[in-house]
């Protein structure tokens, strides 16, 4: 259990790298709402990695700081980005519902109860960019669709995210 936890420190500062990376690929670009929708998804992902080491160090179980892979820095659009930001977000449910399959194995309550928090906030980061890949469709592709698009992310990235466990 402890080793998935750790795991889950690595790949929830993955996470929040290849968001660094996004926002960094979006506000070169010129998608300045996309950019900063970005940088405050990764800041997210530095606070889920943050509540996994606590949690460790909480139990006794010392975390271990990972090194963090770099990640791919080019994206072909923003559809395109935010479809691999869906699949990462895919990915760590995955880890998640391993974790909390491997705690009710194990009669781990406590990790089990900490991941209830992880299982639901998944559910919001996964419809949170279904959501953006719907506005393609509905809104379009061209430049001025891609503009309304990024000002949409801009009022996203202003509002206060809510608190998966409330
Ligand atoms: Fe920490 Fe977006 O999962």
């Amino acid at each position: 259990m402890k080793k998935a936890l750790n795991d889950q420190v690595a790949l929830e500062g993955l996470a929040s790298s290849s968001y660094l990376a996004m926002a960094s690929w979006c506000e070169v670009t010129g998608y300045k709402g996309a950019a900063d929708y970005f940088y405050a998804q990764s800041d997210e992902e530095r606070t889920h990695m943050i509540k996994v080491i606590h949690y460790l160090n909480d139990i006794g179980a010392t975390a271990t700081i990972p090194a963090i892979k770099a990640p791919s820095g080019t994206y072909k659009s923003l559809e395109g980005l935010v479809k691999t930001a869906l699949k990462n977000e895919q990915t760590v449910t995955k880890a998640i519902h391993k974790m909390v399959e491997l705690a009710h194995k194990e009669k781990d309550h406590s990790t089990y109860a900490f991941l209830e928090w992880f299982v639901n906030e998944q559910v919001q980061e996964e419809t949170k960019f279904e959501t953006v890949l719907q506005k393609f469709d509905l809104i379009g592709r061209d430049k001025i669709a891609i503009n309304e698009i990024d000002k949409i992310l801009a009022a996203d990235a202003a509002a206060p995210e809510a608190d998966p466990a409330v």
